[in-house]
């Protein structure tokens, strides 16, 4: 079996957010499960991607992609890392810039991106059955696989990381900038623009997202953006599929950022959140419950929830930590109530991760709020630490987070329904009752250092799912 993955991030060499866990963690178990296969992963080759990585990479194809108005000169680097080889496409004009994202031409940009990768296959020595292409920045790769390589018959899959982001382009840069035959326009378009997400999920035989729950909510036009007429024509075609976490990365008897490490012991918990405290000068007090939230600061995440009712939670006696980057607003408001309640608020408004990796050591309970949630990794992450997630029921978050119940001493966290501020207020609140009952804390605790998410059940599926396709024939 020969897959090869497509995206536009991928841990170790350039993370902005979850995909990056998913492309450095899943090709590398799918591997470890079928050691026969021969997985392949193809990325942009950025600016930003560190040195030491850079130095270890060889060139293996150069040549000429056609798009636009001239032909732009590409050179493909490899690398090999964990016994899985990686590919860069390196192109001066659309990736030697500062940063990933965030460009006016980034549409542009991926178009390139996906036609670079299609054309890299004819002087690779790498034949790919399946391409495994991964959001809107790689969703033009299905239909220019089938487009220019025909006779490849090459199958692919589709998975959606997050529905919001689509890679919308002016529909008049077909003609000037994609090169190919009209007809192929309706496949890419969708009400009026250019569409990379839509063009992925119209055009692969099977498409993925990182959740059961995401995956029944995205053909609803609640949460589907727009595209979910889309989604319900390709509906059998759909599944959900859990994101793992990395045991090996994220373990706490292991990891180099956890000052005291612990296996289930909550008395080095209780270690780490007092040198926690005392790393962001809190009050030293290891019985006083510590609720954090490390995210990037949008939107999505929720956040406007803990805005509004941040002023009652804090009337009560706990600690919150809040750690990230991201729109002004908030880290403002953040900031100011850490100025106010200095004894109670900490607003570390960075990019932090030895300083994230000892705050889920160290703390009681982790907030997702999120107002959608496709899977969410902050959450697996706290299960590994035994720090109990807080979370609003959707998505990930809903398929991985059972709230405790106080009848049946089930559940591993807690939930509320709505996006509803107080609603997570109240939740809140009853967590603090439970924190403070020892026999339902206890249970609950146990329950919290039972669950996991590996990636060993999740790989087996995806594997699953590209035999499925290896063995089918297509027209
Ligand atoms: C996106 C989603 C997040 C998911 C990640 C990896 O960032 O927002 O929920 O965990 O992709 O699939």
């Amino acid at each position: 079996m020969n897959v090869l993955f497509v995206a536009s991030e991928c841990i170790p060499f350039v993370k902005t957010g979850g995909l990056a866990d998913v492309i450095g963690s899943l090709p590398q178990e799918v591997k470890s499960q079928q050691q026969d296969a021969d997985i392949r992963v193809m990325l942009p080759y950025y600016d930003e991607i560190a040195s030491e990585w850079q130095e270890k990479m060889e060139e293996v194809a150069c040549f000429h992609v056609p798009v636009g108005w001239r032909n732009q000169h590409t050179v493909i680097f490899q690398l090999v890392h964990r016994e899985i080889v990686y590919y860069f496409v390196a192109n001066d004009y659309y990736f030697s810039r500062k940063g990933i994202y965030g460009y006016y031409d980034d549409g542009e940009r991926f178009v390139y991106f996906a036609h670079a990768v299609v054309d890299a296959l004819a002087h690779l020595d790498f034949a790919p059955e399946i391409i495994h292409a991964h959001d809107w920045q790689a969703g033009l790769v299905p239909a220019l696989s089938k487009i220019i390589l025909p006779e490849k018959n090459i199958r692919t899959v589709f998975t959606i990381h997050n529905i919001k982001y689509q890679g919308l382009i002016p529909p008049d840069m077909f003609d000037d900038f994609f090169q190919l035959s009209r007809e192929h326009f309706g496949g890419l378009e969708w009400r009026g623009m250019i569409n990379c997400m839509k063009s992925g999920i119209f055009h692969a035989d099977k498409i993925t997202t990182v959740s059961p729950s995401y995956a029944k909510e995205i053909i609803d036009p609640h949460f589907g953006e727009g595209l979910d007429p889309i989604l319900r024509e390709r509906e059998n075609d759909v599944t959900g599929i859990i994101n793992g976490v990395d045991l090996s990365e994220f373990n706490p008897q292991t990891d180099p950022f956890v000052p005291v490490p612990f296996t289930y012991s909550k008395l080095k918990k209780k270690e780490n959140k007092l040198l926690l405290q005392e790393r962001l000068r809190l009050p030293e007090a290891p019985d006083i419950p510590m609720y954090i939230l490390v995210s990037r600061l949008v939107e999505q995440k929720g956040l406007p929830l803990l805005q509004h009712i941040i002023g009652e939670f804090v009337q009560e006696n706990i600690q919150l930590v809040i750690l990230g980057t991201g729109d002004p607003e908030f880290e403002w408001c953040f900031q100011e109530w850490a100025r106010r309640f200095p004894e109670k608020v900490s607003a570390q408004m960075t990019f932090d991760e030895a300083l994230a990796r000892h705050m889920y050591a160290g703390a009681d309970f982790l907030l997702m709020p999120s107002q959608f949630e496709p899977c969410g990794l902050s959450q697996l992450i706290a299960f590994q630490y035994k720090t109990v997630p807080i979370v609003r029921e959707t998505g990930g978050l809903k398929d991985t987070v059972q709230p405790y119940n106080e009848m049946t001493c089930e559940g591993n966290g807690f939930s509320f329904t709505h996006y509803n501020a107080h609603d997570f207020l109240h939740v809140l609140r009853y967590s603090l009752q439970i924190y403070h009952d020892d026999v339902h804390w206890a249970q609950l605790y146990k329950n919290v250092t039972k669950t996991q998410f590996s990636w060993k059940d999740s790989a087996a599926v995806y594997t699953a799912l590209y035999q499925s396709l290896e063995n089918k024939v297509y027209s």
